[in-house]
């Protein structure tokens, strides 16, 4: 059996990547400080897929216990890296915590998968590394903008130095860097889902609060935007769709089918959806109404993006299938299920 160690496992698209790796019969290891998640999670993976992984509260800016880790745990195939802050506004007031704990896990695990001979290595990244691109949809040869944030910024230069490193030492590593759109939704059984620390800033789970009566009223930031109903437009993804997609970069990196030492893919739907088009359809799906004021523009969003996602169809193999309203119901279901332990 396969083991693939997972960082940031217990976190949101953590879990989902975590089942969908015991479904597909790999033995998990997760590492998680528990920074933005709970153990709990675990209780959730365990009744979706009958396995418990193995669990270590471990910080992966430590060295030395990570070090302590990797002897620990031998033989690991694949790491899937998740491990990282990702708040971008709370990027832009604690930079320095940022550069340290997304940068610092990193170079971490990049030094230590030579000695502990571990090869395979895929590391999240985001759209974001884009910034507003020009031309719509966007591929993975689209330039690189000077990023809107230091979180921004952590995935832009995680990325060069995952090239780097691997253009010193060819012969000792193979990644796969997947940029990711927008996930949202839960896993269908909603024993697993998003859990926002504090007020949420994404969309979705403000929308879920809000419609579950956590939050008063969501804010729609602006409707002036050059777009159809005048609101941003993103490419909205499942996270089960983008878990299954970790599986298979695992499995091509097994395989040895990597075409090169560092292979990078959009992992988007190729949909662009707008903010009213996502609260529209909400609302629509779950037969909710979610009360909404149209306030001013956030500062840092871009006006549209969305994926072109056929590099990823053809190379990778891969391809999102859930479509938006079962994606929108799985995350109304998940809110309900937090509000019953709740209660
Ligand atoms: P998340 O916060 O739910 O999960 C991240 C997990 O990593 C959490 O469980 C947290 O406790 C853990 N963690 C953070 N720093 C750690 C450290 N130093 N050592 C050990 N564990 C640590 O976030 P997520 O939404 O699941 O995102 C996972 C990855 O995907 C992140 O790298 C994020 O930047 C990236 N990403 C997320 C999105 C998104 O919209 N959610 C989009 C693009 C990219
Ligand atoms: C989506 C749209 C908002 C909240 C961010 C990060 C990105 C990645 C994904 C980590 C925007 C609008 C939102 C609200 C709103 N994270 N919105 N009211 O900004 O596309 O991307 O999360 O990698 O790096 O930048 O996602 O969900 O915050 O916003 O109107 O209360 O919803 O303006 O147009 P975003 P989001």
């Amino acid at each position: 059996m396969s083991k693939v160690l997972v960082t940031g496992g217990t976190g949101y698209i953590g879990s989902h990547t975590v089942v969908e790796l015991i479904n597909e019969g790999f033995e998990v290891v997760i590492v998680d400080n528990l920074s933005n998640s709970s153990v709990d999670v675990l209780d959730g993976i365990e009744k979706i897929t009958g396995v418990r992984p193995a669990f270590e509260n471990i910080d992966c800016i430590e060295y030395v216990s990570m070090d302590r880790m990797f002897s620990k745990h031998e033989n690991i195939d694949a790491i899937i890296h998740f491990a990282a802050s990702k708040a971008v506004g709370e990027s832009v007031e604690k930079p320095l915590l940022y550069y340290r704990n997304n940068l610092g896990s990193l170079i971490n695990i990049l030094q230590l998968m030579p000695i502990h001979k571990v090869k395979n290595f895929v590391f999240s990244s985001s759209c974001t590394v884009y910034g507003q691109p020009d031309v719509l949809p966007v591929t993975e040869d689209a330039p690189i903008k000077p990023a809107m944030s230091p979180y921004g910024n952590t995935k832009q230069i995680g990325e060069e130095i995952i090239r780097d490193t691997i253009y010193a030492a060819p012969s000792l590593y193979t990644s796969i860097i997947l940029r990711y759109f927008n996930p949202i939704g839960a896993h269908p059984s909603a024993e697993i889902g998003e859990l926002p620390n504090g007020v949420p800033n994404n969309l979705l789970p403000f929308v879920t609060q809000t419609a579950i009566g956590l939050r008063k009223q969501l804010q729609v930031f602006g409707d002036d935007y050059d777009t159809p109903d005048g609101s941003c437009i993103r490419d909205y993804i499942h996270v089960v769709d983008l878990a299954k997609a970790h599986v298979v970069a695992v499995k091509r990196m097994l395989s040895g089918e990597a075409a090169s030492n560092v292979e990078t893919f959009n992992l988007g739907t190729g949909r662009g959806l707008s903010v009213l088009e996502i609260l529209n359809t909400f609302e629509k799906v779950n037969d909710i109404k979610v009360p909404y004021k149209i306030v001013g523009r956030r500062e840092g969003d871009i006006e549209k993006v969305w994926a072109d996602p056929a590099y990823a169809n053809d190379v990778l193999g891969w391809k999102a299938t859930e479509s938006v309203e079962e994606t929108l119901r799985s995350a109304w279901a998940w809110e309900k299920n937090l509000a019953g332990k709740r209660n």
